[in-house]
């Protein structure tokens, strides 16, 4: 077969698992096909990936950049013969034996879920990771550190490529991963079934998804049935070059309410309040006199030197006058920075790694503010009106079998 046909025998396929879905791919019922049932994912939330399978072959399609994956069986004759590498359709043999990951703004906790840290033997920087597992490894040789910046092919030595940044320059092996684009933590946590088609471990994908989804509603109805009368009004707020605004992130709004909170309204978050204005200073003022929650979300090189005083600072009040600030007297602000991994060049936050994979934790420990318990030990946020710390993430804190899938943390919900 002739390249130019076989593209076009591709594109031919790739139109008509879009136009008959999974049907005409023989997905779902599966006949009598090498592909066993159960080993299949479905996507139920997320709506910016699509899986098809056929008998020999998986197509994964990328509604957020266009881009298609054809996964081919290693046992299917099409292995050796296929291979497509155009800017729209690319070509991978599956299983994949190895990849490397740019580790730049990548959950690779969702690997860990996965049970395919084995495989991973390259990343682009040590320290952009969060996970202790994936330092040690790479403390201990397995995991090899790649030039993203080199023009030579240091990025093309591995299986598959894993990136979130899809507007790069993408080599041959390159597989856009872009569950940020998602509105809802539990459509971003289902991406582990697009990492979990590359190894054929749909099953373990779709096993991690399920208890990480129940235990995700389950939490939301209990902190529904908590609420009294009214709502505990949240504020997420930020400071950024002398002045502060609060979220309008979609992710951030729905965690707040699905802990049973409410969040300020249009009119408050829709400006932003600059503390060198005496207006804009009053206004923000007052507004803190009405919140039951703050979770202050700015930025800084050392979370650990983020203390009550810092928050203080810039809201600029004195400690002794802030007395109508109801979230001090209470002691509820928050930060999401407990665990960092903190190197000279950059700071990581899990939040955006094992925060991402297991929302579920990141629920639970929004409603332990919005609802304090007696016996609770938050994962993502510290509370630094009780002066909590930061945890420093390191390889030694690796203590389970790096070639074990990690379980899920599933947390009491009644
Ligand atoms: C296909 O992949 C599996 C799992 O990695 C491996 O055991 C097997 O040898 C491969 N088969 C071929 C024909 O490459
Ligand atoms: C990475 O590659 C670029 C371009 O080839 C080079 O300038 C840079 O020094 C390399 N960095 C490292 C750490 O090797
Ligand atoms: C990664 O897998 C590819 C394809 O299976 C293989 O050619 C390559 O040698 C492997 N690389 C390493 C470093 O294991
Ligand atoms: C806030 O005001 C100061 C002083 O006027 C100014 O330097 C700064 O850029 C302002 N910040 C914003 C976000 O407008
Ligand atoms: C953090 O606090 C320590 C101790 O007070 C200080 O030595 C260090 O310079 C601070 N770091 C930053 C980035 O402010
Ligand atoms: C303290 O609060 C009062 C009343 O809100 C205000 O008039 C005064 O400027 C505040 N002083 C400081 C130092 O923040
Ligand atoms: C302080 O928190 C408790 C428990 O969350 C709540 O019942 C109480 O109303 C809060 N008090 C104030 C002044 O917000
Ligand atoms: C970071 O710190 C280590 C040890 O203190 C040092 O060897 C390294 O050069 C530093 N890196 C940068 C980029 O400053
Ligand atoms: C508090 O939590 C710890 C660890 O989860 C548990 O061992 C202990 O029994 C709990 N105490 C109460 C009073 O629930």
């Amino acid at each position: 077969m002739s390249s130019s046909s076989s593209v076009g025998l591709l594109q031919l396929l790739l139109w008509g698992c879009e136009v008959w879905l999974l049907m005409s791919c023989g997905i779902v019922n599966g006949d009598s096909s090498t592909v066993k049932t159960g080993d299949i994912s479905k996507v139920e939330d997320a709506e910016n990936f699509h899986i098809y399978y056929g008998q020999t072959f998986k197509v994964i399609k990328n509604a957020i950049d266009g881009r298609s994956y054809l996964l081919v069986q290693n046992t299917s004759r099409m292995a050796s013969r296929t291979k497509y590498c155009s800017s729209r359709i690319k070509s991978f043999v599956i299983p994949i034996s190895n990849y490397s990951v740019d580790t730049d703004l990548f959950p690779v906790s969702f690997f860990e879920l996965l049970g395919l840290l084995g495989s991973m033997k390259g990343i682009t920087s040590d320290s952009s990771v969060a996970s202790a597992c994936v330092l040690k490894l790479y403390q201990s040789g397995d995991i090899q550190l790649i030039n993203s910046s080199s023009s030579d092919s240091q990025l093309e030595l591995f299986a598959a490529h894993f990136t979130t940044h899809s507007d790069q320059p993408q080599a041959c092996n390159f597989a856009n991963f872009v569950p940020f684009q998602e509105n809802t933590p539990l459509q971003i946590a289902e991406w582990i079934k697009f990492l979990g088609v590359f190894a054929n471990v749909e099953a373990r994908a779709n096993q991690v998804y399920t208890a990480v989804k129940n235990n995700y509603l389950c939490l939301t109805n209990v902190a529904a049935s908590k609420t009294k009368s009214f709502k505990p009004i949240v504020a997420w707020m930020e400071f950024y070059d002398g002045a502060w605004s609060f979220t309008q992130e979609t992710l951030k709004l729905k965690y707040v309410e699905d802990a049973g909170g409410e969040n300020v309204d249009n009119s408050i978050n829709k400006m932003t309040y600059n503390i060198s204005n005496p207006d804009d200073l009053e206004q923000l003022h007052a507004i803190l006199c009405t919140v039951d929650v703050v979770i202050d979300g700015t930025y800084t090189t050392e979370p650990a030197n983020y203390t009550q005083s810092t928050f203080l600072q810039n809201v600029n009040v004195e400690a002794d006058n802030s007395s109508c600030f109801a979230f001090l007297t209470n002691q509820s602000l928050w930060r999401y920075d407990k665990r960092v991994q903190n190197s000279n060049v950059s700071v990581t936050l899990d939040w955006y790694d094992g925060g991402v994979s297991q929302p579920q934790l990141v629920l639970g420990d929004l409603i332990e503010a919005l609802f304090p318990a007696a016996n609770y030990t938050t994962t993502y946020f510290r509370n630094i009106a009780k002066g909590e710390g930061v945890v420093k993430i390191d390889a030694k804190m690796c203590d389970g079998d790096t070639s074990i899938a990690m379980e899920p943390i599933i947390l009491p919900c009644q």
